[in-house]
């Protein structure tokens, strides 16, 4: 059934009336949505069902512990919720063990470092300056601070180099081996990894924020029933609320849940967690699979339409929802070309490329992604049109008049498609 809303149904009547001033600035943010181009490849809109559950009355409950355990009364509506998410997720990722508590993607990582490692325990992960994610230890991040992370990297094209992986792993003895990112446009040899975890004794984790949807919608394979811990945000390709989810073997069940509560969280957010149960729903349906198909051929017509325009895409393509650009053949930077784009209402983050020679507040690229433009309902078609808006911006960047111009065809362009669509 295809479904489509033009803007979100939500009446927004009482906050009109209390706070026009709240309510004024939400209209504009939904006008902006409505009008640009979302290509942060961190980010999409929930479905209008997900946003309603997130405005429940779950929202004022205090439930210390998991379902039927709790600290506080009154928990029997809020148990079934939870249960009810807990049990969505598990049958998705083939999961044995789920906590769909943790408020977001760092809290969940932060979780798992606290429930299985000791203070200064090494851990081996994704280069941050090439795709990694700043809870992979960061030195400006608690992971940074309080373990101690090797880093593996990229080489010069941009691939990840397994051999290295396994090298660091036999030199360093990790207590755990973190596979996961939040910018590489390659599928990740799961396999590989658990080897190599196994021959060094070391947990296997991934982080799999980022492509979550792309695996719930089986396109991408899926890592949860080999590994022993996986971490995911919800708000990303799963089209959930902003939270995240920690799925693991068995053993780790209690490990998990005692460090996500009471290690680090204090009450979970229950109408998050509805909205939760609401997207994993989504999740299981043919229709997200036909989604998580099209958000792959978006990206590599994206990437495509750009590549015939001379732009050089490290690589050369994608594997999933994102692409890194390296703009050092156009001349201008991440920065500029970021903020070129977003005067013209287009929405693209800079982002360090590998072994990249500027700081990372400048850099020579930028990320592209296209889960949130798919959800829009947008087709590789459309993803020519975007190249094609891309380019021009890149070519006039420094004509404001030009750039008003493109501004204007953006606003026509967007416009013209639902802010939620569901074929
Ligand atoms: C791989 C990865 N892990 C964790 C996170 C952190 O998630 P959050 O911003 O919800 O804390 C992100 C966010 O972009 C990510 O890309």
């Amino acid at each position: 059934m295809e479904r489509k809303w033009d803007y979100y149904p939500l009446k927004k009547e009482f906050l009109r009336e209390e706070d026009p001033e709240v309510f004024r600035i939400s209209q504009l943010e939904d006008k902006r949505i409505k009008e640009g181009i979302e290509l942060i490849a961190s980010e999409n809109y929930v479905s209008p069902a997900v946003l309603e559950a997130m405005s429940t009355s779950f929202t004022n409950k205090y439930a210390e512990g998991v379902p039927g355990k709790r600290y506080y009364p009154g928990n029997q509506f809020i148990d079934e919720i939870e249960s009810l998410a807990i049990e969505r997720v598990k049958k998705i990722f083939q999961a044995e063990h789920a906590n769909v508590q943790p408020l977001s993607g760092c809290p969940a990582n932060m979780a798992v470092y606290f429930g299985l490692l000791n203070l200064g325990d090494t851990v081996l992960a994704q280069a941050l300056d090439q795709g990694g994610h700043l809870s992979h230890g960061s030195p400006v991040s608690f992971s940074g601070k309080w373990y101690n992370f090797v880093h593996y990297h990229t080489n010069e094209q941009g691939w990840i180099d397994m051999d290295e992986v396994e090298e660091l792993a036999k030199k360093h003895r990790p207590k755990i081996i973190l596979a996961g990112f939040s910018a590489y446009s390659r599928n990740l040899d799961w396999k590989r990894f658990r080897e190599i975890a196994d021959e060094v004794g070391a947990i296997a984790m991934a982080d799999i924020a980022h492509i979550a949807g792309l695996i719930a919608g089986k396109q991408l394979a899926n890592p949860v029933p080999i590994f022993d811990v996986v971490t995911t945000t919800t708000h990303k390709t799963l089209r959930g609320p902003r939270g995240a989810v920690i799925m693991c073997k068995e053993k780790y069940a209690k490990k998990i849940d005692k460090a996500v509560f009471p290690g680090i969280q204090g009450g979970p957010h229950e109408h998050i967690i509805a909205a939760k149960a609401v997207a994993f729903g989504e999740n299981l349906t043919e229709g997200f699979q036909r989604y998580a198909k099209r958000i792959i051929e978006n990206a590599r017509a994206l990437a495509a339409g750009l590549m015939n325009r001379g732009f050089k895409i490290i690589t050369g393509g994608t594997d999933n929802h994102c692409m890194l650009v390296d703009l050092r053949p156009k001349g201008i930077t991440g920065k500029a070309a970021q903020d070129a784009l977003e005067k013209a209402g287009i929405y693209a983050n800079k982002n360090l490329i590998p072994y990249d020679p500027q700081k990372p507040m400048i850099t020579s690229g930028i990320r592209l992604g296209t889960p949130a433009v798919t959800t829009r309902g947008m087709k590789p078609s459309d993803m020519e049109k975007i190249a094609d808006f891309i380019d021009r911006v890149v070519q006039n960047i420094e004509n404001e008049e030009k750039i008003k111009e493109i501004r204007e065809e953006v606003r026509g362009f967007a416009s013209s498609f639902p802010i939620f669509s569901w074929e």
